[in-house]
């Protein structure tokens, strides 16, 4: 049986435990830049030190108009890159393999990052695209791509993947979820399109199957390459679980090694977020036959444990739960007795921590 402690091997990578820390934007480039700075180096080096095997990063912009919000991080230009070096380096050295998720948001751009809704263009917004003119509920409405904006897009993918090698990062993963361009080509209900990139399944899916093929054109062979996407919109109509498995299929055939599963966030829908509600869209999705990564309201280690124990899972993502306790492996190994000499523990750390007392009940 794999445990939340065992490595995971994919391609030449080989991540030290099953523990990732999933992408969580931060909206920190204060310059407006996307250029990252010193929050994100302690964020990220944090739960670097605290044990995870995968620590990805926020939602990275390929582009300056694929931000979600003005002040998200970008890889667009070459001091965006170099920014993200430090950051790079310091994960190597707490031992984890840390990947980028980029993103282009679409329809979803030019978004506040305080409230909901957009920010005006003379507030430093812009106006977004989208596969057809179709608007988000509150947001204004996208323009329509052009096959010359879908060319530049594929482009910016390529080159954004060329600097995620250049500066480091073990991963890329391209974010085909939550409503962001990629989705958007992918849902039959915001994918109107007539042309090549819209109508059937096979249409609706090209885009994300050049952009990987073309981005393993430049991203080395022995580096893993991910693609997170909603497993369903939550609806009977859309995008479903029964599509998200032929799609995993396909992406093995094009250089994916792991599929990131999360849902909704293209159209409004009543979703029951209970604890690990996301858990059986992954597994559903494994039967593609590419290892999975869940997320989703899992909070405690002995959770985590029982979604392994219980099969069907590669990965076990912990995000909000992280944000409260950055050392959250660490601490799970703590919790279900595995002795510290086996954990990684950051060298001062267990200098002067150990031996230790098994946990009370209380704790
Ligand atoms: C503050 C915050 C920012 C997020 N940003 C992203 C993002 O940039 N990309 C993404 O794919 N998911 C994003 N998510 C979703 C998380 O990756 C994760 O799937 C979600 O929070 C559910 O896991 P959890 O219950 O463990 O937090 C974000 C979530 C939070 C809480």
């Amino acid at each position: 049986m794999t445990t939340l402690f065992d490595e995971l091997k994919l391609r030449d990578l080989t991540l030290r435990n099953r523990m990732v820390l999933p992408p969580m934007a931060q909206y920190m480039c204060r310059g407006q830049d996307g250029v990252v700075n010193t929050w994100h180096l302690v964020h990220y080096g944090a739960r670097a030190q605290g044990g995870f095997g995968l620590v990805l990063t926020e939602a990275t912009a390929v582009a300056p108009e694929g931000r979600i919000t003005p002040y998200c991080a970008g890889i667009w230009n070459d001091t965006q890159r170099d920014a993200w070096k430090p950051v790079v380096e310091f994960a190597h050295e707490q031992g984890a393999a840390i990947g980028i998720q980029l993103n282009h948001s679409g329809r979803k751009g030019s978004s506040s990052h305080l409230k909901n809704g957009a920010v005006d263009v003379a507030d430093g917004g812009w106006q977004t695209i989208a596969p057809s003119a179709i608007a988000y509920p509150g947001y204004p409405e996208p323009v329509e791509m052009t096959l010359d904006d879908i060319k530049r897009v594929k482009a910016d993918f390529v080159s954004a993947a060329r600097r995620a090698d250049e500066a480091g990062f073990d991963v890329v993963e391209l974010h085909a979820a939550h409503g962001y361009l990629l989705f958007e080509f992918l849902s039959p209900l915001s994918n109107k399109r007539t042309d090549e990139y819209g109508g059937g399944f096979d249409e609706r899916t090209r885009l994300l199957i050049e952009i990987c093929d073309e981005v393993r054109t430049v991203w080395p062979a022995n580096k893993p390459l991910l693609v997170r996407v909603s497993a369903t919109e939550w609806l009977d109509v859309g995008w479903t679980v029964g599509r998200t498995q032929k799609l995993a299929k396909l992406l093995k055939d094009h250089g994916v090694d792991m599929m990131d599963v999360s849902s909704g966030g293209n159209v409004p829908a009543n979703i029951d977020a209970q604890p690990g509600y996301q858990v059986w869209l992954a597994r559903k999705t494994a039967k593609a036959g590419l290892p999975v990564i869940t997320a989703g309201l899992i909070t405690s280690p002995k959770q985590a444990k029982r979604i392994m124990d219980e099969g069907g899972i590669d990965c076990i993502a912990i995000g909000r739960a992280a944000l409260r306790r950055p050392f959250w492996p660490l601490w799970a190994g703590y919790k279900l007795g595995v002795p510290a000499d086996q954990m990684p523990y950051p060298e001062p750390y267990i200098r002067g921590a150990f031996p230790e007392r098994k946990p009370s009940k209380s704790e």
